[in-house]
This record gives structure tokens, C-alpha cells and sequence, in this order.
């Protein structure tokens, strides 16, 4: 049965909140969650879809242990995997590196595998972000900051396309 992993990391807890419903909406039988500050190269690669998320910390920059964890990530092989990306952001206070975090870990991955679930901008208002490749945000956007009413709705329909990719 093809496994799903879902690769988090998270500084005060949005992420990991934001994660564990995505695994309730997907509702797939053999999904599992994982925290990058305790993640070996094993537990991707015995993946064959992959959901990573991470907030932006700093100005523009990863969530820390997703910093920690990019070295080994860099090894790790990814062929044959469809990856989907979600990413947690503040798009009032830090409007001009709005989810940078998720366009990094776009880049790291993007030459190595096919990546699904891109996400429309409409709807959020931001002057920048790494996250943002042909009009379009890389993965899922989230801003618990400012709309966190809305993210059920987002995770909803979001993991709805990704259902589709993922069979
Ligand atoms: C000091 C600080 C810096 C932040 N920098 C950014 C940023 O550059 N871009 C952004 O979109 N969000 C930024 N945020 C917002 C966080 O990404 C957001 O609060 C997120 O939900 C935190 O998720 P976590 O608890 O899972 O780490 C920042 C928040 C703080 C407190």
C-alpha cells in the first residue's frame, strides 16, 4: 500500500497543528506524521508521496530544524516520489518575505522530483515571496496570523486535488 509521509517542522506549533489536519482531510489509510527535528533519510525514502510543510522564520529564512535537517535532506533520494509543499507565513507583518521558507525548500527539492498541489495567490495580499513561481504559490499557503479562519477551507480543497495525484 503506498505510503504517505508528511515532513514537518515547527517553532511554536502552527505547523504541526496545520499538519495533523491535513492528515484528517486526506484520510488515506497509511499516512504518517513526522517532525523534521527527529527525522532520518529512512523515513523519506520509505515515502512514496510526500507532504512537507514549513513555517518562515527570520526574515525570509526556513524553520529552523528544517535549516538542520536540509544537509542530509540534499542526499536523500527522491525519484519516483510525487511531493506536495504547504507553507505557514505572517502576510501582514512580513508582506515582503510572505512563506520565503516554502520557496526555499521548493528550490532544494524542484531539480529532484515532481512537485504537485501548487496554490493560487488570489486572496492574499503580499508584495513578495520566494514561494511564488509562474503566478502561482509552490505549495499550500497558510497565514494562522491573520486568517486562520480560513484554513480549514484551504486544507480542504487543497488535499482534495492532492487525492487526486496521489493513487
Ligand atoms: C520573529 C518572526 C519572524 C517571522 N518571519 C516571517 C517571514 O519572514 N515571513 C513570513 O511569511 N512569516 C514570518 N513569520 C510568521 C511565522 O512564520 C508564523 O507565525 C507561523 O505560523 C509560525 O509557525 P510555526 O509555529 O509552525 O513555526 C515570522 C514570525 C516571527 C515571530
Amino acid at each position: 500500500m503506498a505510503k504517505v509521509g508528511i515532513f514537518y517542522g515547527s517553532s511554536t506549533g502552527n505547523t504541526e497543528f496545520i499538519a495533523e489536519k491535513i492528515k484528517k482531510y486526506l484520510d488515506m489509510e497509511n499516512v504518517e506524521l513526522f517532525n523534521v527535528d527527529s527525522t532520518e533519510k529512512n523515513d523519506i525514502e520509505n515515502c512514496d508521496y510526500l507532504i512537507l510543510g514549513t513555517s518562515t522564520w527570520g526574515v525570509g529564512d526556513m524553520q529552523d530544524d528544517w535549516d538542520d535537517f536540509a544537509e542530509i535532506f540534499k542526499d536523500v533520494d527522491l525519484s519516483g516520489k510525487k511531493v506536495a509543499l504547504f507553507g505557514l507565513g505572517d502576510q501582514e507583518v512580513y508582506a515582503e518575505s510572505f512563506l520565503d521558507g516554502m520557496g526555499h525548500l521548493y528550490n532544494l527539492i524542484k531539480e529532484k522530483t515532481i512537485v504537485v498541489g501548487h496554490w493560487p495567490t488570489t486572496g492574499y495580499r503580499f508584495e513578495n515571496s520566494v514561494a511564488v513561481r509562474k503566478n502561482k504559490f509552490v505549495g499550500l499557503a497558510i497565514d494562522q496570523d491573520n486568517e486562520a479562519s480560513k484554513s480549514d477551507e484551504r486544507i480542504k480543497k487543497w488535499v482534495e486535488e492532492l487525492k487526486k495525484e496521489f493513487k
